[in-house]
């Protein structure tokens, strides 16, 4: 999708439809329930507000969050068409919001075949607010639907962002070009998620992460069973070392030549292209789901894809630890022990516990490669969906400063997520009678005792661990997005990436 920025009159513009945010200003107390509605046009332009004059005055529209009324040919306007978009109530309309509507704009007129439109920026056209449309725009351009033979091309080619009179051409341009990488970065990892697991081998994760790295850029090493197995990497292969397909170890560095030695930002992914769960196995109900458990991994991919073009000063590493967890006459067994390449030996308790094990080599590696803060994103635990649902992801830190300043990026990226803990009590639960720890500390607290096993591995290295498993899929189609791969957290590294440069 190509954007462009025009600054100027939104009813001399010829487009295919003007799409103008409206918001409801009216103060009560009992929410959306309300039928009392003051609904705001975010235009003052003397066109607009005559043609849609009618339809506020009778009450049609509210400016209901996600309300979509379309005109033809409204009167005075260069537009064919005219897309009021309702953005909820004024006094909570974020960025956040934003980002929905213009996903929500291009969900609709796409279906409608048109192939280009233009979105007025609310307020005085502010830089955030553009970076959000151009996200949310590339958010719902994106359709799963790949392996259908009638599959409908239908996509929204070009995007004009409409802002005011008086705004800055230069700054608006580049929150537009940030939010093109970041939004293409997003929608990059959601089509490596889309693919089933006989198509998103760790073979094919590796080949796409590396043609993905020649493309912009960034350096690429691609390592098999031999080097893993080298490197002692003894939790990541009692993993792999149940399937046919080989692992791949996948390490993606950007460093560019003015940025200082430290700090370097580690980004370890899990890879699990397909989670049976081993010997102890899954049951078949809603086991195909578990071809997205490489969705931390492509997150890291995407992100490591946005870094490589915005350029921030910092040195950056992407690990992915790409591998199936398949039962086999070769697969690992509850009971087995196994050494981490860090020394520590796991006692094999559930072998569907594999996430944290090939994590465990990756964040340990990363430390031997140099990073002095770790970030790890992976579908982990069952027990973070039960905890936090589908809105949050569960975000652990063992550094309260370190958590703070990627705290501030979510502000930007949107991305909701949700402390959790990671107190030293916790850690009973992981202690083992034959060795340092056991891969599975039982039903309760789930998500947390399986940070306490990564944080076994990550010694005073400051980290935050993202567990996206409820988050990475969506299970139903909003308007502002698909069904399918969501391509979480992606947005909010790459923000962090730039934050944490500038600090
Ligand atoms: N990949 C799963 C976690 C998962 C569950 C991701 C649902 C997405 C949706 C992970 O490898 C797993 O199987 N975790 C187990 C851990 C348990 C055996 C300690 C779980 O959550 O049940
Ligand atoms: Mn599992
Ligand atoms: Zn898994």
């Amino acid at each position: 999708m190509k954007t462009t920025l025009h600054i100027g009159s939104p009813s001399q513009l010829e487009t295919e439809c003007l799409v103008v945010p409206v918001l409801d200003a009216a103060e009560n107390n009992n929410g959306d329930q309300s039928d009392k509605h003051d609904p705001r046009l975010q235009t003052s332009d003397k066109a607009v507000i005559a043609a849609t004059g009618d339809l506020i005055a009778a009450g049609e529209v509210t400016g209901k969050m996600v309300e979509i009324t379309l005109l033809h040919k409204p009167a005075d306007m260069k537009a064919k068409r005219l897309l009021l978009i309702g953005g909820g109530k004024a006094k909570n309309f974020s960025s956040y919001e934003l980002r929905k509507l213009a996903g929500a704009a291009v969900r609709n007129l796409k279906a409608k075949d048109l192939k280009s439109f233009a979105f007025l920026a609310p307020g005085s056209g502010a830089e955030d607010a553009v970076k959000a449309i151009v996200e949310g725009a590339f958010v719902g351009n994106f359709d799963p639907d790949y392996y259908k033979s009638d599959r409908k091309e239908q996509k929204i080619e070009e995007l004009v962002i409409v802002a005011p009179h008086g705004a800055n051409q230069r700054s608006l341009k580049t929150a537009m070009e940030q939010g093109n990488i970041i939004g293409e970065a997003q929608n990059f990892t959601r089509d490596l998620v889309n693919e089933p697991s006989n198509r998103m081998t760790p073979t094919v994760l590796a080949d796409r992460a590396k043609q993905m790295c020649d493309e912009v850029g960034l350096q690429c090493e691609i390592y098999g069973p031999d080097k893993i197995k080298e490197l002692k990497m003894g939790a990541f292969w009692s993993v792999a070392q149940g399937s046919d397909e080989e692992p791949r170890l996948i390490v993606m560095r950007y460093e560019p030549s003015r940025a200082r030695k430290k700090p370097v930002l580690g980004l370890v992914g899990k890879g699990v292209t397909f989670d049976t769960g081993g010997i102890s196995i899954k049951p078949a109900d809603g086991m195909e789901k578990m071809k997205y458990d490489m969705a931390g991994g492509a997150a890291m991919i995407g992100a490591m894809r946005a870094i490589a073009q915005l350029k921030p000063n910092v040195r950056v590493i992407g690990i992915v630890c790409a591998t199936e967890n398949m039962p086999s006459g070769k697969a690992q067994k509850p009971g087995d022990v196994q050494i981490a390449m860090s020394g520590k030996s796991i006692e094999i308790i559930n072998t569907d516990a594999e996430g944290r094990l090939v994590l465990a080599d990756g964040l340990h590696y990363a430390q031997q490669l140099g990073c002095t803060h770790l970030i790890d994103a992976a579908t982990l635990t069952g027990a973070c969906v039960v905890a936090l649902g589908m809105v949050n992801a569960g975000i652990f830190a063992n550094d309260d400063d370190f958590y703070k300043t990627f705290n501030k990026s979510l502000q930007k990226s949107g991305e909701k997520m949700w402390r959790l803990p990671v107190d030293e009590e916790y850690r009973e639960v992981i202690k083992s009678n034959i060795a340092d720890i056991v891969n599975s500390g039982g039903r309760w607290g789930g998500a947390v005792t399986a940070a306490m096993f990564l944080k076994e591995f990550v010694g005073d290295t400051p980290w935050i661990h993202l567990d996206i498993a409820g988050v990475a899929w969506m299970e139903d189609n909003k308007p502002w997005i698909a069904k399918g791969p969501s391509g979480f957290a992606v947005r909010s590294l790459a923000e962090f990436a730039c934050d944490f440069a500038e600090k």
